[in-house]
């Protein structure tokens, strides 16, 4: 982590370059700024060396304030520690001054602040010095408990700065129950938060004149089923959804299509930036190649009507393979024959990393309220989901993804 280190005037200055050398074997990138007190009791050359940084001490520097003037310090630090925070300063903060450079940093941020306060037994039980620091404790200022014993003046009691092993050991305590924190808040917003996940579901709708369409029977529960989970799972959800009669899911942004061009316009915008793409829509493979602008009328005559047909564009491959591909892509296949062998074909023509396969043979699957399914995945596994209501079924399908996306964040580490 990135620590200003300000040390201020107290004998227990002295301190500050062993304490500059234990964070730094703590991992830690330390930055030093000085009052002026501070330079009394130990010199800057002394905590640039054991620092490898310059340290700074004036406000008003003009070469310091073009290069890490107070705000960016300010910025750069994830925690400012002071220590030794002599009486004085401990006073300057209180008030809110900002006439050094110490107080200046302390006033511009937003990082925690802690303080190790360091002086005499009297000064430290001073009631004015109390005051103080209750009230930048009350400002959320990490305050250490001065230690007791001999002092540098001869007196003895409270108010001797923390060894700097001591002071170490608080600022790591201090990171771990950040980290902590910072992972329980992860763990609470679900597996896929920060994620931001694309699902086509339903038909499209492909017409031939303004009354009249070709589309197929989906009826979008499998992939609402889906977006349902994915949301519960922390993810920022787009559903790009044909024509179905099921209400909006909850927090999932619902995007409305007809036809297969709409949904794979609608997709492309929608995958900027994704990380996971699923296609559960049954999108129709061809549409009418000249859509007929009025109603097309019976003709007497004539038992035909001939339609001519065009290829729609694939919307998974064209995703899959495209450059700003998503880390996954996962297709359905929903097959009536040979229906391993089509998956396993699937898997590899669309590129991409797993192929739910779902049996419609026979009117199954379309508008059922249950499903079942064997996953193909590119390392040649096949995991079996038993029948189950869409939505259990939609949960075993993200028990697999998310085991894909360990695998590729594993990937990611071991190829850098
Ligand atoms: O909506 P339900 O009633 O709940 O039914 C669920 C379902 C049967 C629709 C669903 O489980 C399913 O199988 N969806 C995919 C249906 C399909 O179109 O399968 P396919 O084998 O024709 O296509 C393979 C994959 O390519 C699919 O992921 C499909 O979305 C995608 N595709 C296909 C054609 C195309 N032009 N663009 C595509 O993206």
């Amino acid at each position: 982590m990135n620590i200003v280190l300000g040390v201020s005037g107290s004998i227990a200055a002295y301190k500050s370059p062993d304490l500059v050398r234990r964070l730094r074997e703590a991992g830690h990138e330390v930055r030093v700024v000085m009052s002026r007190g501070g330079m009394s009791f130990v010199t800057p050359l002394t905590l640039q060396a054991v620092s490898g940084y310059p340290v700074v001490y004036d406000l008003l520097d003009p070469a310091h304030e073009a290069g890490m003037g107070h705000i960016e310090l300010a910025r750069w630090a994830d925690l400012i520690l002071i220590a030794p925070a002599s009486a004085n300063l401990i006073s300057r903060l209180a008030a809110g001054s900002a006439e050094d450079l110490l107080s200046a940093i302390v006033l511009a941020t937003e990082k925690p602040v802690m303080l190790a306060p360091g002086m005499n037994r009297l000064m430290w039980a001073n009631p004015f010095v109390q005051r103080n620091i209750a009230a930048l404790s009350d400002a959320n200022i990490d305050i250490l408990t001065p230690g007791s014993g001999a002092q540098a003046c001869g007196e003895v009691g409270l108010g001797r700065m923390p060894e700097p092993l001591e002071i170490r050991d608080h600022v790591t305590a201090f990171f771990q129950e950040l980290e902590n924190h910072a992972g329980k808040i992860d763990e609470d917003r679900g597996p896929l938060f920060g994620k931001k996940v694309v699902i086509t579901a339903g038909p499209t709708v492909e017409e031939i004149d303004p009354v009249r369409y070709i589309s197929n029977y989906s009826s979008g529960k499998m992939g609402y089923a889906l977006a349902n989970v994915a949301k519960n799972l922390g993810a920022e959800v787009q559903l790009v959804s044909g024509p179905v009669a099921l209400p909006s899911p909850a927090d999932v942004n619902l995007i409305a299509v007809k036809s297969a061009d709409e949904m794979m316009q609608a997709v492309k915008q929608a995958c900027n930036g994704a990380d996971l793409f699923i296609a559960a829509a049954a999108v129709a493979d061809y549409r009418v190649a000249d859509r007929a602008t009025e109603k097309i009328k019976k003709r007497d005559g004539s038992d035909e009507l001939l339609l001519k047909l065009t290829k729609n564009p694939d919307i998974l491959a064209t995703i899959a393979k495209g450059p700003a591909r998503p880390t996954l892509c996962v297709g359905f296949a929903a097959e009536t024959n040979d229906i391993e062998e089509n998956a396993k074909s699937k898997l590899q023509r669309k590129n991409v990393d797993m192929i739910c396969l779902n049996d419609v043979s026979g009117g199954k699957v379309f508008g059922a309220a249950d499903n079942e399914m064997l996953l193909f995945k590119r390392d040649g596994s096949i995991t079996p989901i038993a029948k189950a209501d869409k939505r259990i079924v939609a949960e075993k399908i993200f028990d697999a993804i998310l085991e894909l996306f360990s695998q590729s964040d594993r990937d990611i580490v071991n190829n850098s």
